[in-house]
Parts: structure tokens; sequence; C-alpha cells
């Protein structure tokens, strides 16, 4: 049988006090909504009909277009019943149905699939629950005298005896799209709440005799929904923790777990170590024996084998060749790529540029828009003038070069292999291979010169 779930995503989110819908908000950097549609994606689902409203434009805009996603606009929010006759249309007779939340994030395929499974060995409705130590604000699970399940009972609906009942529902349910839709089409908005409440589907489906279980979740923090900042905050430390937990186990050394956030999704080859406060974003991959230490931001980069990131560094879309140093303090701008055995040091800017093998850039520099060789030294302070205030110009540097400290290079120039710069110089025109180039005012020394004296 296909499986097409649908996930409810209408909700205003009210309590997170912002102006982004609640389902964008993020958590390890991606929204709720979109780890909700993987967790879909990883059950194989046929079609995915998601039921939007607060922020329509700004959801549809955010969760990139894909030919298995399909939207069903929820104008007025009556209801999770009425939110899922919405996507009635993308409901088919024979197919399961999953429901799902956007605002429920670290569910996990897995649990989906037990329900699914239940579907396909008999059963006409399957709800998810959970055993709450404090189960306020959830729909009770209430069962006859065989422990069946018979229906569920919403918190303000509650009698004082209901609610001392520790199961609760979780939202998540499945069953065969021609039952759902039957039974959707019973639903009254007659309760405390005047909603079109999908939980008592679970009534009519026990009235008919259909046979209705349950599959008890043990994670609370797997069901639990994201209504203010607080409770994303602590499934945002739950999902690192989970994804910490995949990197250890995979024999990643990470000094403190609680210290290091990965934002997108980091690959390490073997023995890599990471220190304290490391913030990895977007698509990251480490080679062998890398060694990340304190404090770094790393934005979809590429490292090779035997790097050292030293403490303090921060690097964005940059590939780093195997056996570099990088840092401490530096910064590496998108679109380097710094080729095997370099040194990047302390207080280094570099952007846009190639840095040939072997070459070192160690102390207080800006190289942009810049190709360099091999075995090439620059010298600390060194700048590249890459911009005219209109336009950005090349900074050429062959193999072998050696450029003295305090230097300026005036794009677009070209330093020929084997070239030397005398420190201090400003470069304006290229400097030929294996010469001497500077371009420095002679010294002079004044004999007998006074300093000032303070007057009186
Ligand atoms: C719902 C369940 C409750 C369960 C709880 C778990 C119902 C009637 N109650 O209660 O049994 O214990 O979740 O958290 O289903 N939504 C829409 N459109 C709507 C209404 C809701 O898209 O018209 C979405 C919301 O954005 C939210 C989700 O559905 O993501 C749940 O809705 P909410 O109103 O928060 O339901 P609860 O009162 O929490
Ligand atoms: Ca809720």
């Amino acid at each position: 049988m296909k499986i097409t779930p649908i996930i409810l995503a209408a909700g205003k989110g009210t309590r997170m006090n912002s102006s982004l819908p609640k389902v964008l908000h993020p958590i390890g950097g991606k929204p709720m909504l979109e780890h909700v549609i993987d967790c879909c994606r990883a059950l194989d689902a046929e079609r995915i009909s998601i039921v939007y409203g607060h922020g329509a434009e700004v959801v549809q805009e955010t969760i990139s277009a894909s030919d298995d996603l399909c939207w069903a606009l929820q104008k007025e929010q009556l209801g999770t019943g009425h939110a899922v006759l919405q996507a009635k249309e993308f409901i088919d007779d024979d197919a399961i149905i999953v429901i799902a939340y956007g605002d429920v994030p670290l569910i996990k395929a897995d649990t989906l699939r037990l329900l699914q499974q239940d579907i396909t060995a008999g059963s006409d409705l399957s709800i998810l629950t959970t055993k709450l130590a404090d189960p306020i604000g959830y729909g009770r699970i209430i069962r006859d005298s065989q422990g069946q399940m018979t229906s569920i009972v919403e918190e303000k609906d509650a009698t004082d005896e209901q609610r001392l009942i520790n199961e609760g529902n979780t939202g998540f349910l499945a069953a065969k799209g021609k039952d759902l839709l039957r039974w959707l089409n019973l639903i009254k908005s007659d309760n405390a709440q005047g909603e079109y409440y999908l939980t008592d589907c679970i009534a009519f489906a026990s009235n008919e005799g259909a046979n209705v279980t349950t599959v008890l979740c043990e994670h609370e923090l797997e069901v639990l929904g994201v209504n203010d900042r607080s409770q994303q905050s602590i499934l945002e430390r739950e999902y690192q923790r989970l994804q910490t937990d995949k990197l250890l186990q995979s024999g990643v050394s990470i000094i403190d777990p609680k210290r290091c956030d990965v934002r997108g999704v980091l690959t390490a080859g073997k023995d890599v170590v990471i220190d304290v406060n490391n913030v990895f974003i977007g698509n990251v991959v480490l080679g062998n024996n890398v060694v990340i230490e304190p404090n770094c931001i790393i934005q979809d980069c590429r490292i090779a084998d035997n790097v050292t990131i030293k403490a303090n560094s921060v690097l964005e879309s940059a590939t780093i060749g195997s056996h570099c140093h990088i840092g401490p303090f530096a910064r590496v701008r998108p679109e380097t790529v710094i080729k095997d055995h370099a040194k990047v040091g302390n207080f280094v800017e570099i952007k846009k540029t190639l840095i040939g093998e072997g070459s070192k850039v160690s102390h207080l520099s800006y190289i942009g828009d810049t190709t360099m060789g091999k075995s090439v030294n620059i010298g600390a302070g060194t700048i590249t003038c890459n911009y005219d205030g209109a336009n950005k110009f090349q900074t050429i540097i062959g193999d072998n070069v050696f450029v003295g400290s305090d230097t300026q290079l005036v794009a677009p120039v070209t330093l020929g292999d084997g070239a030397n710069i005398g420190a201090g110089s400003t470069i304006t025109r290229d400097a030929p291979a294996a010469t001497l180039t500077l371009s420095r005012s002679k010294q002079i020394n004044i004999k007998g010169w006074k300093r000032p004296v303070k007057s009186k």
C-alpha cells in the first residue's frame, strides 16, 4: 500500500512572539517543517501534503518546491480535523495516510513506520501515544475495561477523572484514506473549543467496531511540539545531542558534546578531534586526523586529512588540502582553495583565492582575488589592494615568490616565479621573475636631531 502523509502546518504559533510562521523556526539550522518533510520522505512517501495557512506565502517560498509536495491551504484554523479535510483531494481511498505535524520536528521515520505497519497488518486506525509525567494540555487516551482504545478526550473537554490519565495523544496517526475520509466527514465542532477535532475520529472508528490500535512512543521529546521558544530550545539541545551521539559512535572525538553544534551535515573521517565551542553549518566534510581547536565556525567546507584548524577561526565555503594549518584567528572566506601543506596564520583574511601547495601567509594579511603558486612566503602585514572603490582586480603570484613584510600589492599585478619583494613596498607594476623588486624611499639618517620637548 502506498503511503501519503499529511503534515499540519497552518497554525500561527502565537506564543513564539515572532513574525516568522512557527513551522519555519529552525532546529539545527533547518526549518521545523523541513525536518518533518524529510522524515516523511524517509518513509518512501509517494507524495506529502502540507496543510498551510498562517504565513502561507513565506512558508511556501521557504520550502523548496518539489514534485512530491502538495499544498493545501487552510484559510481559517478551525481545528485539526478541519485541517486534514483541506487536503482531501490528496487522500486516495487505498493509500495509507499518516498525519504528522510541522511543529513536531524530532519525529523519527522508524516510529511512523510502526503506525504504517499496524495498518498493513490489519489495523483500521493506529494512534501514537506517549506516557507523560505531566500530561497537561494533551488529549487523553480513553480505553475500555479490556484496554482497547475507544476515544480521545481533549484536556478542555475532560472530566477531572479523565485528566488523571497519563497516556497522552501525540497527534500522529495512520489509517487508510477511505476510512479517514468517512470519519472526518462526521466531525462536528460541538466541544469546549468549538473546533473540528481530528481526535473525534477515534470514537467514530470505535463505534463502527473498527480495529483501533496504539503504538507507545517511549521518547517524550520525539513527539514534543514547539509552541514557544523555550520548547524550541529544548528540542534544539535534544537535536544536537542526537547529532553528536551519532558522530561519537562513528569514532569522532568530541571533547564536550554539549559544546559542539551541527547545523547541517557534518561528515568526518577517522580520528578527528573536535574541541569545545565549535559550530558546523551547512555541509562540512572533514578528512582523517583533522583537529578542530576551540571556538571555530566552519560552514560549507571540505577539509582534507591531517589538517589543524586552530582556535577562533572562521571558515566559509573553502576547500582545504591535507596537512594545512589554519589559524588561530584566521578568516577564510568563500571561494578559497588552499592546497596541501599550506599555512594561513593568525589575523589573516583570505577571500576568493587559490593558495598553492606549501605556501605560507603567516601573519596579519589580507589576500583577496589572488592566484598564488607553490612555496610562496607572504610576509607579515601584506595586503592585496584588490579594490579601487568600484571594481575588483586580480593578483597573480608565481611559485617560490618571497614577499617582504608590510607590502601592498596593488592589483591588477603579477609577481613572476621566484620574484622577491622588499619589505614595505607598494607594488603597482608587475614584478619580474627571479628579481628583487622594491619601492621604498631611501633611508636617511639625520645626525644630531633633537626630540621635541614639552612646552611649559
Ligand atoms: C492536539 C490534539 C491533542 C494532542 C496534542 C499533542 C486535537 C484536537 N488535539 O492538541 O489530542 O494531545 O495535539 O500536541 O487534534 N493545526 C492546523 N490547523 C488547525 C488546527 C491545528 O494546521 O486548524 C495544526 C497546528 O498548527 C499544530 C497542530 O495542528 O501544529 C496541533 O494543533 P493544536 O491546536 O496545537 O492542537 P492541540 O490543542 O495541541
Ligand atoms: Ca499543540
